[in-house]
């Protein structure tokens, strides 16, 4: 088991991912800004845009004791970066780049820089282009795979885009594996039965910013758990979302009704994610546990039992 840091432990993704990974028996270390009350993490409030923090922060303790353990602390297995402003219009555009951007350079540079083999990244979907596009604007085609070329044009997946290409060079340069996670809008449990679960599942032509797709944030634990495991593959960035589509309709049939004119350009399961996660089931040996049906809440199955009656009547 390994001593792994996390960053942006404390928000909504971080405190699965870091559950998860306490459940496998890593120890862990939370760098950043804000607290996480945990009694088996420490958190160092750690502004990663400063890369003397970061440099200093990957080489310090573990924890605090009295007194220190002798020698030098263990070098971390691994870090697994989350930490960002996670979507735009939270600060100032020029604040988003800036700190994003150099958070993902400092955390990049200085793992390599202190001889750490394995460094795990949060990208996003929204690198695609679609979600915050200025106006509407189309996937090239269907499913959404990792290999499709992406020009993003807003601020944050532009930088998210920027932190890929340093991930890039510096694997190529060290010969270290860094795992880019293209993340799909993380759903946390309490979710499923809020509005806006609801909402993917009845009003689905509102959501293809989101590429009805999502990822659950155990699930997301479970794919860092995968890139902690899987050693040897360099620079891959893989689609982080889970199996199936996020409303009732089969997918082909979905996306055929609502754009026509858009390729599918391969077999799609029944029910497959339009943002494909086939890529990191088959590198990575990722498999889902937590299917939003399983949790949709209780009424809202019974509705749903209802409408998949009615469709295998009409398809039957
Ligand atoms: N939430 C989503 O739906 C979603 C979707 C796609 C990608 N992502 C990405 O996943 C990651 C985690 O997202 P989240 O939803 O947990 O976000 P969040 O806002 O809940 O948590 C982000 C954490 O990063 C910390 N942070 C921000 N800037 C920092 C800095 N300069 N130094 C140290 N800490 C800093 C914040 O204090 C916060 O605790 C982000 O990189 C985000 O862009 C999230």
């Amino acid at each position: 088991m390994g001593h792994i840091v996390v960053t942006g432990g404390s928000g909504k993704a971080g405190q699965f991912v870091i559950s998860e990974l306490l459940s496998a028996g890593h120890t862990i270390l939370n760098l950043d800004l804000m607290s996480l009350e945990h009694a088996k993490v420490h958190t160092l409030r750690t502004d990663l845009a400063d890369s003397g923090q970061v440099f200093n922060a990957l080489s310090g303790q573990w924890t605090l004791s009295e007194p220190f353990p002798e020698g030098p602390p263990p070098r971390p297995d691994a870090v697994i970066h989350l930490a960002g402003y996670a979507r735009n219009m939270l600060v100032p555009d020029n604040e988003t780049f800036r700190s994003n951007t150099q958070a993902t350079y400092n955390i990049i540079e200085a793992a390599c820089k202190l001889g750490i083999r394995k460094i795990i990244i949060a990208s996003s979907v929204t690198v695609y282009g679609v979600a915050f596009a200025q106006g509407d604007t189309n996937f090239p085609s269907f499913p959404v795979h990792e290999d499709l070329d992406v020009n993003p044009t807003d601020t944050y997946a532009i930088a998210k885009l920027c932190g890929e290409r340093v991930a890039r060079g510096f694997a190529a340069r060290f010969g270290v594996d860094i795992y880019i996670l293209r993340i799909g809008r993380v759903i946390e449990p309490e979710e499923y039965s809020k509005e806006i679960f609801y909402s993917y599942v009845h009003e689905p032509t509102l959501w293809k910013v989101h590429g009805w797709s999502y990822i659950d944030s155990r699930d997301l634990g479970g794919m860092c758990e995968a890139a902690l495991r899987t050693d040897g593959l360099g620079f891959q960035v893989f689609n982080a979302t889970n199996d199936h589509i996020t409303n009732l309709s089969p997918t082909k049939e979905f996306l055929r009704a609502q754009f026509p004119d858009i390729p599918i350009t391969r077999e799609m399961g029944e029910f497959e994610a339009p943002f494909s996660n086939a890529k990191i089931k088959k590198l990575l040996g990722f498999q889902e546990k937590h299917p939003w049906r399983k949790y949709f809440s209780n009424w809202e199955k019974k509705e749903i039992g209802m409408e998949e009656k009615e469709r295998a009547k009409v398809s039957g």
